[in-house]
């Protein structure tokens, strides 16, 4: 079979640096081979404090195995994913492998586009609502990744508003939490990584009912501006299983619904603090969840704003994440 050459490859590993990551640490390692991409997680990466068990870490990989292989599609391959190839390599999440040449399909093609446009707005969306019908389309394309997605309405939305809050809260309250997000956050776009302070323009901020993450000073109080429309629909990702392939599901997931938001023109923002605290994980599992899934990454979704949108976080270089498999 012919293989794409190593420049597709290349391109598929550039679009997947675009995925979303929690603080934008990029925790991802590429192999590239004739045909074959492999990726493995970066455990250097994780955020011991944010995430202990590095369940967001794994999340953010299966956003960048989506990408890759929507840019290979784009580019016209036909490919074929194995998940957790090698119980004997634990931290190889996924093979990615061209089976075929194909004629590129015009959704995969303005999906990729999506994905390199989108990034998370965190501002105060428009009040008008998101139709239900858009939601629903949302919900079915995350779902066909094998995470579960479901909009947030009335007492399960308040549930999971206070879950959030809360958790700020204790965020708030520690200084080890502080610290760590402090070293990812005000970083020059130079740095290449973490949260520059163009992307993170709110502090102390609830939107309605919903607290957005504070990438500043993380107050323990919270100012209440505009309604809960403000905040967009709320829609979360949750898992029957809380394994690592389950994470990477997750991810994956999240992707979809990230990118299919952006082509429908809706703006949209991972939020996660309310599943990194113990108690408000659970919390958030019984009440909202029945105690039947894993609650693993809320997403918000809305009409963005009129005013300019902020600009694009910053990446690391393809030639950093990415190694030949002959370098082995
Ligand atoms: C697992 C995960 C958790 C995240 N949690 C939050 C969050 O709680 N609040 C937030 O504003 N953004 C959150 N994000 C978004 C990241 O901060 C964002 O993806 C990263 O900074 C890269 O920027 P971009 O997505 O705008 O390109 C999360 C992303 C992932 C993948």
């Amino acid at each position: 079979m012919q293989h794409p050459g190593g420049n597709t490859l290349r391109e598929a590993v550039a679009l997947a640096s675009r995925a979303p990551s929690l603080f934008n640490v990029q925790p991802w390692r590429w192999r590239a081979g004739a045909g074959v991409l492999e990726l493995r997680m970066d455990r250097s990466r994780v955020l011991p404090e944010t995430d202990p068990t590095g369940r967001e870490l794994v999340i953010s990989n299966g956003a960048a195995l989506h990408h890759a292989v929507l840019a290979l599609r784009a580019l016209g391959w036909q490919v074929r994913v194995e998940r957790i190839p090698d119980p004997a390599e634990p931290d190889l999440l996924a093979t990615i492998e061209v089976v075929a040449a194909a004629e590129p399909g015009g959704t995969d093609v303005a999906l990729a586009g999506a994905a390199c446009e989108r990034h998370a707005d965190r501002r105060q969306y428009r009040p008008e609502p998101v139709p239900g019908e858009l939601l629903g389309d949302l919900v079915r394309a995350g779902r066909e990744s094998g995470a579960d997605v479901l909009v947030v309405e009335g007492e399960q939305r308040h549930a999971l508003a206070q879950a959030f809050i809360k958790a700020a809260v204790m965020h708030g309250a520690s200084e080890r939490y502080r610290a760590e997000l402090a070293a990812w956050t005000g970083l020059t776009v130079e740095a290449a990584e973490g949260m520059p302070e163009s992307s993170s323009p709110v502090h102390g901020q609830r939107y309605g009912d919903v607290v957005v993450r504070d990438y500043g000073r993380v107050p323990v109080a919270h100012e209440e501006v505009g309604s809960p429309a403000t905040a967009g629909s709320l829609l979360l990702v949750s898992t029957r299983a809380d394994d690592v392939r389950a994470h990477l599901a997750a991810g994956e997931a999240t992707s979809v619904v990230l990118c299919r938001a952006e082509l429908a023109g809706l703006a949209s923002c991972p939020l996660s603090e309310a599943f990194e605290v113990v108690e408000t994980r659970d919390h958030v599992r019984r009440t909202v969840l029945h105690g039947q899934q894993y609650p693993q990454l809320a997403i918000r979704v809305g009409w963005p704003p009129r005013t300019e949108r902020p600009p694009r976080t910053p990446r690391r270089e393809v030639r950093e994440m990415l190694r030949e498999l002959a370098d082995r």
